[in-house]
């Protein structure tokens, strides 16, 4: 498939996102807020699913007692709801404070702000005048945006655009500043009319700040929204442990919401400024730290695949060692191949870190930076330290091996919205079905997984009379205790089976002249197609046996 056809089927997707209620824009009535998202009467439900499924799977439905496949030992898992705004000196010792930031870069002319690396172009001549022509798009249309840019700015008709002679092939900013080939003033920024106008980059905190209190105003009343669910857990690591009697290995769980100033939100709601994060912080013996990283970067892997995502569209990648965080010591991505992306491109969808005892030493000690392959207390001039830890003690003590340590960190950190957009990407299906005369129709399906199906079940009576619809309507009261069902008796049967499809609904019960005399309903399977009957009073088990 080309970009093309990539591009255009991004587009149909959040077309019927908006459509049929998964995703809006924010705040849409007042022209929106960009990088901000609400989720509409299919897309709560189908995150809320996502989310539940995660919890299930990974905390309140663990077997502490099993040793499960590619676990090194049987391990406990709780969870945690921290506070979004937590004292800033967490973010301080956990190095967000410092270094948390992306480089920027500001265009006096067009007052617009771009990501320093987001940026890329080349160099363009017409006439002996010579220009550096920036784009801000990425994939296949940045090159057509340099073309369309250097001929205005040569004031050219597009007969003429032949005339403009290319340097080189579209290069980033940041690389050809850095290797001296280009001086901000020869560049033409993206939406400039005139070269020289972009601004020296400069760093920007992702962080969100925020002030507490009334009488806010010095600079002890700053606060911060978390980046990352993460620190909350961190911080509470002792109160956990000698609250629930937990023993390392163990992990803690938390979903909720992150936020984070991203310089160019875009790709729907890819890179988001408000956004929910599942994380689960695993704490165990530093000598089964490797095994335990290699079992969790296989266990959530897997995970993607049993809720129905095409592996053929899923990536593990193993970071080099110049991209991991100040934190890690190895990190695995869990990466799709988002339709908005070029061909051979994968989008983050999880990352699985193993962070050492990087943070709870942090809040322990202070915030640490690494010093020839070794943490060490950050100082400043002085010699104190940069940023002061808890001082208190976040080790552990094995009373059965009579150990103390300092746990080491597994960290499987997923993005709930992201994975609503994967799994709509991967869900979203065009093809065609017989109509009721039998006539191919051309349909658009969502081949959610069920345990995902914002709607598990549809109940149809195929005619608003006849004692169809009171037939259908106790069937419904008798499912809907059980699982999420809608009742519609409104259009023909095939408007109704098109609704459904469009919401992912997998199962479609039709109540007709049959079930009257027989006590069977037509059972309709999304994907198949396939219709079966079913006996009425088989229905409520069959389909429960299904979602198990
Ligand atoms: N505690 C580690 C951590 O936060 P991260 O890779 O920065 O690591 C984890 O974030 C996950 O959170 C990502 O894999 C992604 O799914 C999600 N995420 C991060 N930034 C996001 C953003 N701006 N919009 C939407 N999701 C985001």
């Amino acid at each position: 498939m080309d970009k093309q056809n990539d591009q255009s089927r991004m587009d149909r997707i959040v077309s019927l996102a908006k459509r049929r209620g998964f995703i809006f824009q924010s705040s849409e009535i007042y022209g929106g807020l960009n990088g901000f998202w609400d989720y509409g009467p299919l897309g709560v439900a189908l995150k809320r699913n996502l989310k539940d499924a995660w919890w299930r799977d990974m905390v309140a439905g663990h077997d502490e007692l099993a040793t499960l496949a590619g676990a090194p030992s049987p391990y406990e898992m709780t969870g945690l709801d921290c506070t979004i705004i937590m004292h800033p000196q967490v973010w301080k010792c956990s190095g967000h404070f410092d270094l948390f930031h992306d480089w920027m870069i500001d265009c006096r002319e067009s007052k617009r702000r771009y990501r320093y690396d987001h940026i890329h172009g080349r160099w363009a001549s017409h006439r002996g005048k010579k220009v550096f022509v920036t784009t801000d798009q990425s994939g296949d249309e940045a090159p057509p945006d340099t073309a369309a840019k250097a001929q205005k700015f040569f004031g050219l008709r597009a007969k003429q655009v032949d005339e403009i002679e290319w340097a080189g092939s579209l290069e980033s900013l940041e690389g050809a500043i850095a290797a001296g080939s280009v001086a901000l003033a020869d560049v033409l920024g993206p939406d400039a009319t005139a070269p020289g106008t972009l601004t020296e980059p400069r760093e920007f905190n992702l962080m969100f700040e925020t002030r507490i209190g009334a009488l806010a105003g010095d600079d002890d009343d700053r606060a911060f929204l978390r980046p990352e669910t993460a620190q909350g857990i961190f911080v509470n690591f002792k109160n956990v442990l000698d609250t629930s009697r937990v023993r390392v290995p163990f992990g803690i769980g938390q979903i909720g919401k992150s936020f984070r100033n991203e310089i160019t939100p875009r790709n729907f709601t890819f890179r988001s400024r408000e956004f929910e994060q599942m994380e689960i912080e695993f704490f165990c013996k530093p000598a089964d730290s490797a095994a335990w990283y290699r079992y969790w970067r296989d266990r959530r892997w897997k995970w993607y695949l049993d809720l129905g995502l095409t592996e053929g569209k899923l990536q593990l990648r193993e970071h080099h060692a110049d991209e991991l965080s100040h934190y890690s010591v190895g990190t695995a991505d869990i990466e799709y191949a988002f339709p908005f992306l070029n061909p051979g491109e994968f989008g983050e969808l999880e990352g699985i870190a193993h962070r050492g005892d990087f943070d709870l030493r942090s809040h322990m000690e202070g915030k640490l930076v690494r010093q020839d392959g070794a943490l060490v207390l950050e100082t400043g001039a002085d010699g104190k330290p940069r940023h002061k830890g808890s001082g208190k003690d976040l080790s552990y003590f094995d009373d059965i091996s009579r150990e103390r340590y300092v746990p080491h960190v597994i960290e499987p950190s997923a993005g709930a919205d992201r994975g609503v957009l994967a799994f709509l990407c991967d869900a979203y299906h065009e093809d065609e079905v017989p109509d009721e005369d039998g006539k191919p129709r051309s349909r658009t399906v969502m081949k959610l997984h069920p345990r995902l199906a914002p709607v598990k079940a549809a109940i149809l009576p195929l005619v608003k009379k006849d004692g169809m619809p009171e037939v259908a309507i106790d069937l419904y009261r008798k499912l809907k205790p059980h699982m999420a069902c809608q009742y519609d008796e409104k259009g023909s049967v095939g408007r109704r089976y098109a609704r459904q499809d469009e919401a992912g609904t997998p199962w479609c019960l039709t109540i007709d002249g049959q079930t009257l005399s027989e006590n069977t309903v037509t059972l309709r399977d999304r994907d198949s197609l396939v219709q079966t009957r079913v006996p009425i009073a088989e229905v409520v088990d069959m389909l429960r046996d299904r979602l198990q």
